[in-house]
């Protein structure tokens, strides 16, 4: 069952009904001012961290589901209704929410008049934008009038929701009935002291009144559903005095006949300089010239429309990098738009804010935002390149790191601290992908801080070299990488031992002399130290180069012996020396995490052509042949089967979850992507595709009722085989998940992908897809790559450029502004 459509030509998911089983998101901005606006208007904006700087409330856990957000309430003769449908719920002739790339348009209609919101973030602009256009459809005069609501956070959103025996006193506001282009409230809690940012919700023409407290506006013991002040049709012009400051603007309209009208309201964020805090310091009038300017800049309908088409276009320019062109409008529609939008947002937000983050909780995360970064590198490189130089600038000397840091201060996180063996590899792998896009080597000789002192800055290169050096030294008892706290699975504690209720598994301090191994980070070592050699030899150091191969080739030779479980690859090797993830163990008998990263790292791979006698028999086959087996369900690869039932002391936090979830067997989409790829190594693409239209939304819209969740974008955990609820899909849009499967998708089942010297056309997706055509941007310049696909198991393209023939599968980079014409044939 669906609840919308795509809108390709459009870029737009549509929505129409107010109905989802869960409220479905987009999110606005993508510098430093951002909102989550879900179909029915619900949501929050913050300024750059939507802990510190949040600027609307949210009620996370509510009942009803979605409360809080920006709403227009339309008084039509005494009938109030909302055209977001929530919060009034009164029943609408018409409704449609349109999300596309970075805005959202939502448009109800009620006996004769409808009313379009368009939402966006204008480009360098710290500001909501909501035009609305008001439209009488009937055939009588009509006389409405609306209602603007927004609920003021007080700043800091874990205060706000804790500290109310302060926070009730503090509440302070401004209100301009007559600002230069307009009516504007100001919301100015704590400036009279160390803040000197403050908030603006503003109309482009003289409201009729307004209502800055919200007892007032709602009345007493009334809900958001039924606000006294819209069902009386007149603002009261109340000042908030603490308590709960809000911004409610009335504006009257008159319409004709087939008549529209066209407004604006603006939600803003503005600071003043500390010597220039106050128009009236002795009254402690805000200055409120940058907000001016700001109103000013969206006075008119032409400046917002203007706004509106800069935005379109940038994403239109962003998303030209990679397109591809198929016969599967699936496929097309998530590789064009839906699946590197959501890699900008994982780019934005990283583990911060969304319907499941409440932007109160995590920062971002060392290996999170360094894999997120595969999936980006290609849409904004300098900015990848500022994140490589700020998750670096949070390693420890010794290569370890901090696995989290916050996005204001790009500080390392103490309260999350370090010891998840694996953080220290993914600097390598998103380092690596950072040089083959775009060339730049000089990246690899910037000085940067270690734990964020200058004092001990070196240069990038030498941090590749410690995350290096980490693993080399920090082995077990197998030879096999010590896995610390976690890999990672964060939920996979094997040293720690809580029988504390409420303690965290992944901040707790560990039982001493924790030995336990990760056969993963074995692999993802073996992956991403064959990328460390790769740059030191282009760094001209033979040496460094030839002695990581040694390392690489031990643990290769480790991961194979101590690392093979007879089938498959373990997991693990708890505190005891005691294997996990194996046939011998009654319940978690195989894993996924190690068998798509190995494969991928080339580990137990004899033969790359499934026809040939030898195949089946070597270990990458068989692994991935029980990783079908085992862990395939119609939704995706599930992370680990049999799940486990029963809390397992050594093992920590992955048997916390019932069966079936999050860690403990749900399918965890984020390495789905590495099996995907391992099958394209051995060159089985009609499995790697299978496998990816398993987790991917849109081939699943249509049962949209069991998976709940957005059809256009991922989300971390769609509920496995042994769940009550299997096929349901929790935690969307911010997940690792993103990243991967664009890097699966665009670069292994499609097939092009940027090496050093080139770009490597190999594309492995079985034979539902016949021809394609991808167009790629690369260092500036554009390569047409048309493919003729038999999707023969074992059979790799043979490729033309520009009309020669040429050897191998590397298309050498041309110079840019040059287009050059590839073929390949499968
Ligand atoms: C979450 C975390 C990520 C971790 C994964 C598996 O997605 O953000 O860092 O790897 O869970 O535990
Ligand atoms: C990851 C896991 C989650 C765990 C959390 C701890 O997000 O998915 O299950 O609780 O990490 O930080």
């Amino acid at each position: 069952m669906r609840f919308g459509h795509f809108d390709d030509a459009a870029r737009e998911y549509v929505i129409t009904t107010p109905l989802t089983p869960y409220p479905w998101i987009n999110y606005l901005g993508s510098e430093e001012f951002f909102s989550l606006i879900s179909h029915q208007a619900g949501g929050y904006s913050f300024y750059r961290d939507a802990r510190m700087r949040r600027l609307t409330r949210y009620r996370y856990n509510n009942v009803p589901t979605d409360v809080g957000g920006r709403y227009l309430y339309v008084n039509d003769g005494g009938d109030v209704w909302t055209p977001s449908y929530l919060p009034v719920k009164a029943e609408l002739d018409h409704f449609e929410t349109r999300h596309g790339l970075g805005y959202t348009r939502i448009t109800g209609e009620r006996r004769g008049v409808r009313v379009e919101s368009l939402f966006f973030v204008p480009r360098g602009e710290n500001a909501e934008v909501q035009r609305v256009t008001v439209t009488n459809t009937s055939d009588a005069a009509k006389q409405v009038t609306l209602f603007s609501f927004v609920e003021f956070a007080l700043w800091n959103a874990l205060d706000d929701q804790t500290n109310y025996q302060r926070n009730l006193s503090i509440g302070e506001v401004e209100v301009e009935l007559d600002s230069p282009h307009g009516s504007a409230i100001y919301h100015k809690t704590e400036y009279r002291e160390r803040r000197n940012h403050f908030a603006v919700h503003a109309v482009n023409t003289r409201a009729a009144g307004f209502d800055t407290d919200r007892q007032t506006f709602t009345g007493e013991y009334n809900g958001l559903h039924e606000p006294q002040v819209p069902l009386a049709g007149a603002s009261t012009n109340t000042v908030a005095s603490g308590w709960y400051p809000i911004g409610s603007l009335s504006v009257p309209v008159e319409l004709a006949p087939g008549e529209s009208r066209t407004l604006t309201f603006v939600l803003g964020y503005l600071e003043n300089p500390d010597d220039a805090k106050w128009a009236d310091d002795a009254h402690q009038v805000v200055n409120k010239a940058p907000a001016h300017e700001l109103l000013g800049r969206f006075a008119t309908t032409e400046q917002v429309d203007a706004a509106f088409d800069a935005l379109r276009d940038s994403w239109s320019e962003l998303l030209s990098a990679y397109t591809v062109q198929s016969t599967d409008p699936k496929l097309d529609r998530m590789v064009n738009i839906w699946n590197q939008y959501q890699c900008m947002v994982t780019f934005n937000m990283s583990r911060s804010a969304s319907y499941f983050e409440t932007g109160i909780g995590r920062g971002m995360g060392f290996r999170d935002s360094a894999q997120d970064l595969l999936g980006f590198v290609h849409l904004v490189p300098e900015r990848a390149r500022e994140r490589i130089l700020d998750i670096a600038a949070t390693q420890f000397p010794d290569g370890s790191a901090y696995h989290q840091y916050q996005p204001l201060t790009k500080r390392g996180n103490l309260d999350v601290g370090s010891g998840f063996n694996d953080d220290p590899m993914w600097l390598v792998a998103a380092v690596a992908a950072y040089l083959k896009e775009t060339g730049d080597f000089s990246i690899l000789d910037e000085k940067v801080a270690f734990d964020n002192d200058d004092a001990l800055a070196d240069s990038l290169f030498e941090h590749l070299t410690r995350s290096f050096q980490y693993t080399v030294t920090h082995k077990g008892p197998h030879g096999l990488p010590l896995i610390g706290r976690a890999d990672w699975n964060d939920c996979l504690n094997l040293n720690c031992f809580s029988t504390t209720p409420g303690e965290s598994f992944q901040t707790t301090e560990n039982q001493a002399g924790g030995v336990a191994e990760s056969v993963f980070i074995g692999a993802q070592f073996v992956l991403y130290g064959a990328e460390y050699a790769a740059i030191a030899e282009r760094r001209g150091l033979a040496d460094v180069a030839a002695a990581a191969r040694e390392e690489v080739a031990a643990m290769k030779a480790t991961v194979e012996d101590a690392g093979w479980d007879g089938r498959w690859f373990r997991r693990a090797y708890d505190y005891y020396g005691t294997p996990i993830g194996t046939d011998e163990d009654t319940e978690g008998k195989i894993f996924i995490e190690p068998q798509g990263v190995a494969v991928m790292a080339g580990i137990g791979v004899t033969s790359t052509d499934p026809t040939a006698p030898e195949f089946t028999a070597s270990k990458a086959a068989q692994a991935l042949d029980a990783t079908g087996e085992l862990l395939g369900c119609e939704h995706g690869l599930v992370i680990v089967y049999p799940a486990y039932t029963t809390y397992r002391l050594n093992m920590g936090e992955i048997t916390t979850y019932p069966p079936g979830y999050k860690e403990n067997g749900g399918i965890f989409c984020h390495n789905n992507p590495w099996v995907i790829i391992g099958e394209t190594v051995l060159g089985r693409g009609d499995r790697a595709f299978d496998y990816y239209k398993r987790i991917t939304p849109a081939y699943r819209e249509d049962i949209s009722e069991v998976h709940r969740l957005e059809p256009y974008v991922y989300a971390q955990m769609i509920a496995g085989k042994e769940a009550p609820r299997m096929g349901e899909a929790k935690n969307s849009f911010l997940t690792g998940t993103a990243a991967w499967t664009f890097v699966a998708a665009s670069q292994y089942l499609l097939g092009v992908r940027p090496d050093y010297e080139g770009l490597v056309v190999d594309p492995q997706l079985g034979p539902d897809v016949p021809e394609f055509t991808v167009t790629r941007k690369a260092r500036g310049a554009t390569y047409v790559i048309t493919v003729k696909n038999s999707g023969t198991p074992g059979a790799r393209a043979r490729l033309t450029v520009d009309g020669e023939a040429v050897e191998g599968r590397l298309v050498p980079y041309a110079p840019a502004g040059t287009t050059v014409q590839v073929t390949a044939e499968i």
